[in-house]
């Protein structure tokens, strides 16, 4: 079953579209991938998912029902984004940034104290780390607290903007690795990727180009694609 479907999706800033009319359908447990080049429109898309932009045409329907309400509310109903930039508080400890993810369900000191043993078994750095300013980390290790941060929240659907940017091969491959995974520990994930190695591990995987998908197809399927591979490999 669909957990998010998206059809002719508009949105943009003032009066400037920037989506124009973009439909993609995740399913539930799934790892999706949208795909695109810098100013496509992928941060555009995931904002207005998050209902941090206003829809101005098309539907988002997220659990079988129209996704309308503000941001806080989709938090609760597990809709949570990793922004791109990562967006940590450099001054306050990794504790405290991991604490702040969970800020919609603080008042179930439970499931925040179970959503903490969760993130450190997936990023035990940030165990070992709890206590030093965000700000001293590292950049992959900021990325991992930025992920970290989200998955406090109890994510259904977690929404994670380029997370590979400015990282290394190696910490790419940590975090896509992270990403594997907490999908396996039953989150449907969308990522939002100029990395195009992360077609391997996607299920679905959705090429965005002004504002429009113009591939749909498995990561596999993508990954072969001649479009994409002379867009992203120069190959
Ligand atoms: N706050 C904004 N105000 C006006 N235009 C914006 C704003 N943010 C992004 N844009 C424009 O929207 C287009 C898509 O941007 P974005 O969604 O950030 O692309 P991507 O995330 O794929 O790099 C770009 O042309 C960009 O210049
Ligand atoms: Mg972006």
């Amino acid at each position: 079953m669909a957990l998010l479907e998206v059809a002719d999706l508009r949105a943009g800033y003032g009066s400037v579209p920037v989506l124009h009319g973009v439909t993609m359908s995740v399913e539930e447990g799934s790892n999706a991938v949208l795909l695109g080049l810098n100013g496509a429109g992928k941060s555009t898309t995931l904002m207005a998912l998050a209902g941090l932009l206003p829809v101005a045409g098309g539907e988002i329907r997220y659990d079988g029902r129209p996704l309308t309400g503000p941001p806080a509310a989709r938090v609760r109903d597990g809709i949570v984004l990793v922004p791109e930039g990562r967006h940590v508080f450099p001054a306050l400890t990794v504790r405290q940034n991991l604490r702040l993810g969970a800020w919609t369900i603080r008042r179930d000191s439970r499931r925040v104290r179970r959503n903490l043993v969760d993130v450190h078994s997936i990023f035990p750095r940030l165990e070992e780390r709890a206590d030093q300013p965000a700000g001293t980390l590292s950049g992959g290790e900021q990325q991992m607290l930025a992920i970290g941060r989200g998955l406090m929240a109890g994510p259904r659907l977690l929404l994670i903007d380029e997370a590979s940017l400015g990282l290394s091969p190696k910490l790419t491959e940590q975090v896509f690795e992270a990403v594997r995974l907490i999908n396996g520990r039953g989150v449907t994930v969308l990522m939002v990727e100029q990395n195009a190695g992360v077609l391997a591990q996607a299920d679905t995987a959705f090429v965005m180009q002004q504002g429009r998908i113009t591939v749909t197809g498995s990561g596999a399927q993508t990954l072969e694609d001649e479009a994409v591979r002379a867009a992203y490999f120069g190959s």
